[in-house]
């Protein structure tokens, strides 16, 4: 049972760097750009500066998933997938795809010169949608944060 912990252990240290990065860049970074810099600046200084994050975000998001499809293999939990009551083993895989497809997918095939070109010609309006990506993202990720932790403690969040 030891390499179960050691991956339940890697899972929580990848996440707490991944969900606590995003909560950073979310309720620290982004304000503190709009603030202090012109509108015009403002997507360019947070790209320059979120691009070291996004690379760290690729690692711990892989750690994560990996250790995660690790510990239902060991715990033989496939089965949990077909019931509501572990809709926090669902939260988990939703959340996990959402940023693989973001960092892997999206972002550098798409949403990078998307994002860009729209900076140029609307950049309060660009910037107010990067903000509120990143508050949708934090939520879902502090819920699954919280269904995962009372959920593998026996409990259920929305159902004591
Ligand atoms: C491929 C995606 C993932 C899979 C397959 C997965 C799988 C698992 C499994 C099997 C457990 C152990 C459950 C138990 O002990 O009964 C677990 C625990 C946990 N997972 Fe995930 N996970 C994934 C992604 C995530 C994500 C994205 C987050 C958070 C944003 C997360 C947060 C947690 C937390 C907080 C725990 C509880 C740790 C504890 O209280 O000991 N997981 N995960």
């Amino acid at each position: 049972m030891t390499d179960v912990i050691f991956a339940r252990v890697a899972h929580v240290l990848a996440v707490v760097l991944w969900i606590g990065g995003v909560a950073m860049v979310t309720t620290v970074l982004l304000p503190a750009i709009r603030r202090n810099y012109p509108v015009a600046q403002r997507f360019a200084v947070f790209h320059a500066l979120e691009t070291r994050f996004a690379n760290q975000a690729r690692v711990t998001t892989f750690v994560a998933g990996a250790s995660g499809f690790y510990m239902t293999w060991r715990l033989d939990a496939w089965d949990r997938f077909r019931s509501l009551g572990f809709w926090w083993m669902h939260g988990m895989v939703l959340t996990w795809a959402v940023f693989t497809a973001m960092l892997f997918v999206l972002e550098p095939l798409v949403l990078e010169r998307l994002l860009a070109r729209r900076a140029a010609q609307a950049p309060e309006s660009t910037y107010r949608r990067v903000e509120w990506l990143h508050r949708v993202l934090l939520g879902l990720g502090l819920l699954t944060i919280a269904g995962a932790v009372a959920g593998s403690a026996g409990g259920n969040l929305f159902n004591w």
